[in-house]
């Protein structure tokens, strides 16, 4: 009998690890929109503790199940494999240019502008992009939680479940962001698979032209995204400097303007760039606010199909450091952030060259 079960046990094969979604289920992909401290009504929305939730078949966003330092939710289950007592069969990398107090890594302002988590067995895992800071904490911390750093304003996380072999051009792409690591766990045959996650870990960059790398990377389930990701050496506004053109439309740009040297809506090449500053989710009481309480870092095509979710601001600091986004076709996706542009800066008075696109 105890064989049997062990047999039946061993034989069941591997499932690679995914990002959960809001009800513990496996999804290949999620977005979290994390609600900036509203005036409204209710504890929760005054402690910035409530979120939206989106994935492939949620219809839209849906209220977040509860809240966002819950280990229940998405983010929160997503991450519970490392906070385990035992993570010697996972790779991780946490990186964010703003780390928890408790890590000691260097001064961060020559790294890129990125946060992230890499998490993977040996069959897969995923990469979730954010602009969290302070977040997550460390593997050691041995329990899910979230910043008090982070409850004020809004914040965008995107999870997508992607299969082992992509993260050899996941670890590409970080060799441009040049990310500050400041937790890992990358042994055995994660070291050798991934030299560049290696690399990325021993604080290497990428050291000749070009400086900036787009790959398309394939999830779990197929869906198709492409990830940009610039080295400060680029020295220019991924948005304005690269994106538009390279996904060959016009872009509205969330993003966070409480910097020095916010670059304005930008219409003097083919493609507009345009600053978000408010956003409404669609309903009756559906949150609105201004890019002003707004932290998180995402961009859309007006019309489509294109939508980003990444970690870099539109500012002249940000144009001489690492960074990028991750975008996809994704019509559930575009379907849910389009809609949530209630207004943007328009490029007033600026020259601009003719445009095969300007009715937005
Ligand atoms: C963790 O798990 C591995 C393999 O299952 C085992 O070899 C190792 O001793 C464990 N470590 C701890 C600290 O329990
Ligand atoms: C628009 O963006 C391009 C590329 O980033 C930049 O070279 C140019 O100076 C910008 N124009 C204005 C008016 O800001
Ligand atoms: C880098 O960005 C420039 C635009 O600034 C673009 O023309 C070029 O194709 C990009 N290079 C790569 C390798 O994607
Ligand atoms: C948002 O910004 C607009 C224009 O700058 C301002 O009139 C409005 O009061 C702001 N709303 C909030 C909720 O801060």
């Amino acid at each position: 009998m105890i064989p049997l079960l062990l047999a039946a046990l061993l034989c069941v094969p591997a499932r690679a690890l995914t990002c959960h979604g809001d009800s513990g289920q496996p999804v290949d992909w999620f977005v979290v929109y994390k609600l900036p401290a509203l005036r409204g009504s209710g504890e929760a929305a005054q402690r910035g503790l409530q979120y939206k939730y989106l994935d492939e078949s949620s219809g839209g966003w849906q209220d977040g199940r509860g809240l966002i330092d819950s280990p229940e939710g998405a983010v929160g289950r997503s991450l519970q494999p490392l906070y385990r007592s035992n993570t010697s069969q996972l790779a991780f990398l946490l990186y964010n240019d703003q780390r928890p107090q408790a890590s000691k890594a260097q001064d961060s302002s020559k790294r890129g502008h990125t946060k992230g988590v890499l998490l993977l067995d040996r069959d897969g895992g995923f990469w979730l992009v954010h602009s969290v800071p302070d977040f997550p904490p460390l593997a050691s911390s041995a329990a899910y939680s979230w910043p008090h750093s982070a409850c004020t304003y809004g914040q965008t996380l995107l999870c997508v479940s992607f299969p082992f072999a992509q993260f050899a051009k996941i670890g590409k792409q970080l060799t441009y962001t040049y990310p500050q690591v400041y937790d890992y766990h990358l042994k055995g045959i994660f070291a050798q698979e991934f030299p560049d996650l290696e690399n990325v870990i021993k604080g290497h960059h990428v050291s000749q032209e070009p400086w900036n790398s787009s790959v398309t990377l394939t999830s779990q389930a197929g869906a198709v995204f492409q990830s940009f990701a610039k080295f400060s050496k680029f020295g220019d506004d991924l948005y304005s400097g690269w994106l538009a053109a390279a996904l060959g439309t016009n872009l509205q740009v969330q993003f966070w303007h409480k910097t020095v040297g916010v670059l304005p809506s930008n219409c003097s090449d083919t493609w507009q760039v345009l600053n978000v500053n408010q956003i409404a989710f669609p309903g009756p009481g559906g949150p609105s606010f201004n890019s002003t309480e707004d932290h998180s870092k995402w961009c859309v095509s007006p019309k489509g199909p294109w939508t980003c979710v990444g970690d870099m601001n539109r500012n002249q600091g940000e144009e001489q450091r690492g960074g990028g986004t991750l975008c996809a076709q994704l019509p559930a996706l575009w379907k849910a952030f389009q809609p949530l542009v209630k207004n943007y800066q328009p490029c007033n008075g600026m020259a601009r060259k003719p445009s095969r696109d300007y009715k937005i």
